[in-house]
Parts: structure tokens; C-alpha cells; sequence
């Protein structure tokens, strides 16, 4: 089991869209028993909030369907956790704080695995959904190429039984 938690500021935004979409690629994969995926946020703004209308609507569009709870990132969510991926340059550096120096190693912004060092693009500030939607699918299918790079024996044998 490999378990993997998005992060961004407010969570009812990006990391319930990562949540989502990540979920719906590994059940195409036939890998949904092989992972655990949730997601949370740096910040209490919006605890107990569900995702923002405009990001359920692009995911929709999309065909990704599911709900979420919006809930502020605890410690333990790290210790527990095998890979905290983060939206934005901010939320890595309060995540990293939180975790310490033991557990920053499970840390990773989701887009350096399409090889880019920039953030996925807000959208709660620029408006734009659906540029927020594409920049997490990619960051999503490249996370999974890279899974299957580190867990491939062990994804290969889960998609088997
Ligand atoms: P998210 O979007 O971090 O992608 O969920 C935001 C949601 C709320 C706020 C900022 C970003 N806010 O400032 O309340």
C-alpha cells in the first residue's frame, strides 16, 4: 500500500482536484486497492468546507466525480504518510516545517515530476480552472511514471491479483 496525501493552502481547491484526479487514474490502472490518497490543507481558512463549486465543476467536465472535506494538515498526516505532494513553493515550505528535518524526504512539490520547477497555477487566484485541472492531471500521470520507476515490482504483483 503506498499512501499519498496533496496538499494546498485551502483545500477545496487544488489538492481535493489532486485527490480526485490521482484517484481516478490508478482505479483506470486497476491499482485503487494499492493506494491510500487523501488530501489536506497548510491553512484552517476553510476546514469543514467542501471543494469550491468552479473546481468540482472542471472536474466534472472531466468525468472525475467524489467529495471532500476540507482539513488542515497535521503532523501525524506526515509520519503516516509515504509522499506529501504539494501545489505551490508555499505550501512546501510550511509543509516542510512541520515535518522536520526527519520526514522531508517524503516531500515533493507535484509538478517537479514533469520535470518543471514551477508551481501549478492557482486558481484561486488567476480564475482559470481548467489551467489548475491540466497542470495537476500532468503532475499526476508523471508522479505514477515515477512510482512505477520506484514500486514497480511490487505495483506489477498488486495489478496481477
Ligand atoms: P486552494 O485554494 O489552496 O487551492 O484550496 C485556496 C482556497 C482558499 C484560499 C486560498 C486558496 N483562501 O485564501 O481562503
Amino acid at each position: 500500500m503506498i499512501s499519498v496525501n496533496f496538499v494546498c493552502l485551502g483545500n477545496i481547491c487544488r489538492s481535493p482536484m489532486g485527490e480526485l484526479i490521482f484517484k481516478k487514474i490508478v482505479e483506470e490502472e486497476g491499482l485503487a486497492l494499492s493506494f491510500e490518497i487523501t488530501s489536506c490543507g497548510t491553512s484552517s481558512y476553510e476546514v469543514g468546507n467542501c471543494i469550491y463549486p468552479p473546481a468540482q465543476r472542471v472536474l466534472k467536465s472531466h468525468g472525475v466525480c467524489g467529495s471532500h472535506t476540507a482539513r488542515q494538515i497535521q503532523k501525524r498526516d506526515i509520519v503516516n504518510c509515504d509522499y506529501i505532494l504539494c501545489m505551490d513553493s508555499n505550501n512546501l515550505l510550511d509543509v516542510l516545517r512541520l515535518a522536520g528535518s526527519e520526514y522531508g524526504g517524503k516531500v515533493y512539490k507535484l509538478l517537479a515530476f514533469t520535470g518543471e520547477s514551477r508551481d501549478v497555477a492557482d486558481p484561486w487566484y488567476t480564475g482559470d480552472f481548467e489551467r489548475a485541472y491540466s497542470d495537476i492531471y500532468s503532475g499526476c500521470r508523471a508522479f505514477l511514471q515515477f512510482l512505477f520507476t520506484q514500486h514497480g515490482a511490487e505495483l506489477d504483483y498488486d495489478r496481477r491479483h
